[in-house]
């Protein structure tokens, strides 16, 4: 987990003080630091093309903000998208077609025909996809997501890859599937797999990997040269004090050397979402009220799993610590749980806090990947506001909503009016 510096007690995000910035935009608030995103894409990139040709596709579902987004492609990333409203937000961002990979599941005919009328390469994630593709779209270069049976994740609701996933052409199908591509006349570029996300050992992708060198020379042997494998998603990162990280370089270093040494293939994709914003960005909430219910004690903050749903929904575990009371000895443990009306709406269980009081600014860590993107209306909360910060600088990116908002698409029927 990434360390902060502190400024008489108070931490510092991206060169300021989180009491300042909490102050500026007011809370519950999602700060982005702009130098640690490039950092960690520039690594994860690195870690690849030092080997071979690498492209980076940015799992965008991890963080679509069009600022940040801006950000990556200016660093040259791709793109994963799995829906058109992700293929829009990325063409609005300045991405062109070219870069941005669909991989869609439970695809229905309507979003194939968006997603192919932009111009965007489909990464075929069923048998019955590529029929109704065939219908839709001819000639085009289509890749296929191959269910590995090699799955990893940091809960069981984020495994992907294991055998009889929802997603992906089971092996037994995949060659298959090559062979009624070229015969419906698309042009299969590629190979995919995504086994998972928040992993943290190379293994699993190391197995997955052979699975599609097998499959890729199969292909080879019967006329289908492929341009790409594509490893997916899921590096995991540390999200607790002293927990190890992930080792991108030997990721890097193994899948490459497996492909270059084993395949004809000279190009690798890799579809990292939560490895290139997880640790780029904090929420800060602010402590509304203190109590101590016997058996326990609770931190009520001004964000709840509305704001940040992976601790409710997946038990994530996000670090929590007073941003304005930075180091400081911790008294007792807390629950920091939200304002929303159940009792699963808590961000963090059993946490040592220094002394909580009402006004404190409480940090919650690495809330950049699936923060905001998975953020909610429920309670009827506006969706609150995001900051990037650099060096000192701090700009607002998205404002937060107003509940009027809320009501724009609705309608009550004429006859319910009086
Ligand atoms: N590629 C594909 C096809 C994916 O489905 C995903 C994530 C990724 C790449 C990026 O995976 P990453 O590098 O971020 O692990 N909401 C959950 C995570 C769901 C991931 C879904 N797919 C969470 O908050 O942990």
């Amino acid at each position: 987990m990434r360390d902060y510096d502190s400024r008489d007690g108070v931490m510092i995000f991206g060169g300021i003080p989180v009491t300042e910035i909490a102050e500026e935009f007011g809370t519950p608030v999602y700060v982005t630091d702009e130098v640690r995103l490039r950092e960690n894409y520039r690594n994860v990139h690195h870690a690849f093309s030092k080997h071979m040709n690498t492209e980076i596709h940015y799992a965008c579902k991890a963080n679509t903000s069009l600022a940040i987004l801006k950000i990556l492609e200016r660093e040259g990333s791709g793109i994963d998208a799995v829906s058109v409203g992700e293929v829009m937000t990325c063409l609005k961002a300045g991405f062109t077609p070219d870069r941005i990979l669909y991989t869609g599941t439970s695809v229905s005919n309507d979003e194939l025909r968006a997603v192919t009328d932009l111009g965007v390469m489909v990464n075929v994630d069923s048998l019955s996809e590529l029929e109704r593709l065939a219908k839709i779209k001819k000639g085009i270069p289509v890749s296929f997501r191959i269910t590995p049976g090699v799955g990893s994740g940091h809960s069981s609701k984020v495994v992907t890859g294991a055998k009889g996933s929802k997603f992906g052409i089971p092996i037994k199908d995949a060659v298959g599937a090559y062979l009624r591509a070229r015969e419906l006349g698309f042009e299969p570029k590629g190979i995919h797999v995504h086994i998972g996300s928040g992993g943290q050992s190379v293994e699993p992708f190391t197995e997955a990997m052979e699975v599609l060198i097998e499959i890729t020379n199969d292909l080879k042997d019967r006329g289908i040269d492929l341009e790409f494998i594509d490893i997916g998603g899921g590096i995991g990162v540390p999200y607790r004090p002293n927990e190890p990280e992930m080792d991108v370089n030997e990721l890097g270093r193994d899948l490459t050397e497996m492909i270059l040494e084993e395949t004809d293939i000279r190009t690798i994709k890799l579809e990292p979402g939560r490895y290139i914003v997880c640790d780029t960005t904090v929420l800060l909430t602010r402590c509304v009220d203190v109590k101590d219910a016997g058996v326990k004690r609770y931190v009520g903050v001004d964000a709840g799993f509305n704001t940040l749903v992976r601790p409710a929904m997946y038990d994530s575990y996000h670090h929590a610590a007073i941003g304005n009371k930075f180091g400081r000895a911790c008294t007792s443990k807390y629950d920091i749980v939200g304002p929303i009306c159940e009792t699963g709406d808590c961000l963090a269980h059993d946490r040592a806090l220094p002394d909580p009081e009402e006004g404190d600014v409480v940090v919650i860590y690495n809330a950049g990947a699936y923060g905001f993107s998975m953020s909610s209306n429920y309670n009827s909360r506006p969706l609150c506001r995001e900051v990037l910060v650099n060096n000192g600088k701090m700009e607002l990116i998205r404002d937060s909503e107003r509940v009027e908002e809320q009501w724009r698409h609705q309608r009550i029927p004429e006859r319910l009016i009086r």
